[in-house]
């Protein structure tokens, strides 16, 4: 039986994601939303470009949680997004109540399911759901960092003029603006970036990764980004579909790693079949600890005026 994956949300980052999945034959797609006619008419359009990508997922798109029964994979990409001026955390309240409906009937139609959650303020929102869902820790994972070094990796390859498959990078913390990104732990082709870009450039890269977000909500006006989230979403999905063991910065709940406790904070995790099977801790510099505590400390700000 094919695997099966609902998103909830079909607004541009939920279907776009639908997209990517689909177009990889990662799983049959379910696009869930409460506004009537348009996951159904995204899922329609999607499914019939299949026979032009030669692939066989099955796309549908519904208001009834009773399609999206039995997923191996729920993606919460529900709740409104920034308008320019706007912070990630502008959105916590109204997100957040749409998070209560939401995941109180994801885990009634799929209680076996590994919750993906991509709507902001990304890593209260990871909260919210895991303590609404009762999930165990390793079934409630953030979408953050994937993109997030994405960001970095563009800009660290745009720099250097080298493919972006020869780029790693790593940024921690929460998704937001005290995210951490560790040019240490970034490389091009295994060589630190720190060798190869100036400490000036490297901080200018590291801003802009850290407002990459905003850079471009400036530019859309109306909404956020959405390739790259949906795309980072997907290679979280296809990790745990095929049960890669890939190690891939996303916000996870902490218990005592990295020094936080009782938190999603953003941090290298191995995803598999069983969802988050892995917390990764690297030896941190004093400033990049102190840099980590700081973003999880408004990561816990966030948390206490919604109660989670
Ligand atoms: C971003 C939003 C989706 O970083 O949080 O683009």
């Amino acid at each position: 039986m094919r695997k099966k994956v609902s998103i909830v949300g079909s607004g541009n980052v939920g279907a776009t994601a639908a997209h990517w999945i689909a177009s990889k034959e990662l799983a049959d797609v379910v696009l869930i939303d409460i506004v009537e006619g348009v996951p159904q008419g995204k899922a329609l359009d999607l499914l019939q470009a299949m026979p032009i990508e030669k692939r066989d997922s099955h796309v549908i798109g519904t208001n009834d949680y009773a399609d999206t029964a039995n997923s191996d994979i729920v993606v919460i990409t529900a709740g409104i997004p920034r308008k320019p001026g706007m912070s990630r955390d502008d959105l916590l309240n109204t997100n957040y109540k749409i998070m209560q409906d939401v995941v109180g009937k994801v885990v009634q139609h799929s209680p076996n399911s590994i919750i993906i959650v991509v709507s902001n303020p990304l890593d209260a929102m990871a909260q919210a759901a895991y303590k609404i869902s009762k999930f165990s820790k390793n079934r409630v994972i953030g979408m953050a960092g994937v993109l997030d070094s994405a960001r970095f990796r563009t800009f660290i390859a745009e720099e250097l003029k080298v493919s972006v498959e020869n780029v790693t990078a790593f940024v921690l913390g929460g998704h937001g603006d005290t995210m951490v990104p560790l040019p240490r732990y970034s490389t091009v082709a295994g060589i630190p970036i720190t060798e190869l870009i100036a400490k000036d450039k490297l901080e200018a890269l590291v801003q802009r990764t850290a407002n990459g977000g905003a850079e471009i909500v400036k530019y859309l006006k109306t909404g956020s980004a959405y390739y790259a989230p949906s795309a980072a979403t997907c290679e979280m999905v296809e990790a745990i579909l095929k049960d890669k063991k890939k190690i891939l910065p996303c916000a996870a709940y902490l218990e005592g790693e990295y020094g936080i406790k009782g938190y999603f904070v953003g941090v290298p995790c191995k995803l598999g079949a069983r969802g988050l099977e892995q917390i990764i801790e690297i030896k941190l510099t004093p400033e990049e600890q102190t840099a980590l505590n700081k973003s999880a400390d408004s990561v816990k700000e966030l948390c206490a005026v919604i109660g989670v």
